[in-house]
């Protein structure tokens, strides 16, 4: 896992390994996707500035301690989102994906572009072996972009994920290295 790049480029997005210096541009793209995050994330009750540099900051040293690789994700050098994987198992090489992205972008296939660029950063560079989603059972728009991602639901598990407020039953998705991909 040496020489990571850094940086992604996409067709139309760059992620760039988050950092400290994001952190300001994140909490302003939160604050304005709070509605859409609140249902799904359990940290975004109201994130605040301070919270939001602890968080670009623990990322940052996750990433240098190979431990877990976040993204900011940027559309013409805005930020607009963020995609990562977390909860890295070494012995077993699978890790967990998870992303969000900022409300007035959403439904243009940005998460989809992110999705695949960081699926092949898994499996090319990180060597993973299985990475996991999970998407609450009412959250439709995550469910469809794993399926894009070429995702494959594998069970419901009661309460396995919690959004600001409550929980929800959530679906187990997962795909593997030899899984067909998606295409870039
Ligand atoms: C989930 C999320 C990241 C999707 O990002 P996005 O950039 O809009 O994703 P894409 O445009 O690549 O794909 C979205 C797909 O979901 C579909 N979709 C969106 N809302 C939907 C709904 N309510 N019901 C069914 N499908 C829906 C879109 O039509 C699109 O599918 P299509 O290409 O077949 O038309 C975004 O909605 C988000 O940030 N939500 C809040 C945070 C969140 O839920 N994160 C995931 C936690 S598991």
């Amino acid at each position: 896992m040496t020489n990571l790049p850094r940086r992604i480029e996409t067709r139309r997005l760059r992620l760039d390994a988050t950092c400290s210096a994001h952190a300001d541009a994140i909490h302003r793209a939160v604050r304005a996707t709070l509605s859409e995050l609140q249902p799904w994330m359990p940290w975004a009750r109201d994130p605040s500035p301070d919270e939001q540099l602890a968080f670009a900051t623990h990322a940052e040293r996750q990433w240098e301690a190979c431990l877990s690789w976040n993204f900011t994700i940027f559309l013409e050098n805005e930020v607009i989102g963020s995609i990562g994987l977390a909860n890295y198992q070494p012995l077993i090489k699978t890790c967990d994906l998870g992303y969000w992205i900022r409300t007035d972008c959403a439904g243009r296939g940005y998460m989809t572009e992110a999705g695949t660029a960081v699926i092949e950063f898994a499996f090319d560079r990180l060597e993973m072996h299985r990475i996991q989603l999970l998407a609450a059972v009412g959250n439709r728009a995550s469910q469809r972009v794993a399926e894009k991602l070429g995702f494959h639901s594998e069970g419901i598990q009661r309460d396995g994920s919690k959004g600001a407020f409550e929980w929800h039953d959530t679906y187990m998705l997962g795909l593997v290295s030899s899984d067909p991909r998606p295409k870039s």
